[in-house]
């Protein structure tokens, strides 16, 4: 796990923009409010690779050109690489050596393809970029589960969620990502060690429109169940001050870690 050593480091903003201008203008704003970028596909496909590294030098350099500064870092980016890779093993495992150059954090993979596919893929990653789970979007409900033609028993999605959490586990993956109505459960089951990412975070005071997530929990409640990160989009990009939202929502982390250490 990355040294977390503030509670604004457990938080992953999700740049989910369509152009580089608007994305740059939420890195400026929140470079200093929380943990990782998150780079998606709507970006990703629109600007390229390039847009990695525009982002980490302008998130730790104040480099404001968003042109790339020469030279390699010695570490990894401050960057969540969130493609959500799905394919034939052999295909995920080549994407990801291919995304191995980029130096970042972490990268997403689907799990529901079984520990075949997982494993030749944390086999090819796990020394160097930190590949998470997708354990079940967070977007799915038991209903939905249902609609797709999911077996019974797995219809719930706590029972789905620990299920590929194992295979995960098995196949070498770093971590999960999950609601954080299962974040506890995972850690339970899987370990401390065992990175546990969630979205669908949603503060008790943020008001989204039309909200698509279904499993929700406000930052407390995730951070207090044993999520090490949080996914937090539109409650901070919905405010009228985001900076300030991000520092609300460390001020909620701080509080629920505090809990936890004191065993509350
Ligand atoms: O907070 P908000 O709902 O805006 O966050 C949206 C972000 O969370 C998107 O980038 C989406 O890809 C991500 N997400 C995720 N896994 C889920 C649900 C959402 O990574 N299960």
């Amino acid at each position: 796990m990355l040294p977390l050593k503030e509670p604004k480091d457990r938080i992953i903003f999700p740049l989910d923009f369509p152009e580089i201008n608007s994305a740059m203008r939420y890195v400026e704003i929140l470079k200093d409010h929380i943990g990782l970028f998150k780079v998606g596909l709507e970006l990703f496909v629109r600007e390229g690779p390039a847009i990695l590294r525009v982002i980490s030098n302008a998130s730790r350099n104040g480099n404001k050109s968003h042109l790339p500064v020469q030279g390699q870092t010695g570490g990894r980016e401050k960057i969540f690489l969130d493609l959500k890779f799905h394919d034939i093993p052999e295909t995920v495992k080549r994407a990801l050596r291919s995304a191995d150059v980029y130096r970042v954090n972490f990268i997403t993979i689907h799990c529901d393809e079984g520990k075949d596919m997982m494993e030749s893929i944390a086999e090819t990653a796990s020394e160097r970029i930190k590949v998470l789970a997708i354990t079940l979007l967070t977007s799915l409900s038991r209903e939905g589960l249902k609609e797709m033609g999911m077996r019974e028993d797995l219809q719930d999605p706590l029972r789905l969620v620990l299920h590929r959490a194992k295979i995960a586990k098995s196949a070498g993956c770093a971590g999960v990502v999950c609601s954080g109505l299962e974040a506890e459960y995972v850690k339970k089951e899987l370990g401390e060690d065992f990175i546990v990412v969630t979205p669908g975070i949603r503060p008790s005071w943020s008001i989204i429109h039309h909200d698509d997530q279904k499993r929700i929990t406000t930052p407390f409640e995730a951070i207090k169940a044993g999520a090490d990160y949080i996914v937090v989009g539109r409650p901070i990009t919905a405010s009228k001050d985001p900076a300030d939202a991000a520092r609300r929502i460390a001020e909620e982390i701080e509080k629920a870690l505090d809990l936890k250490r004191k065993n509350v």
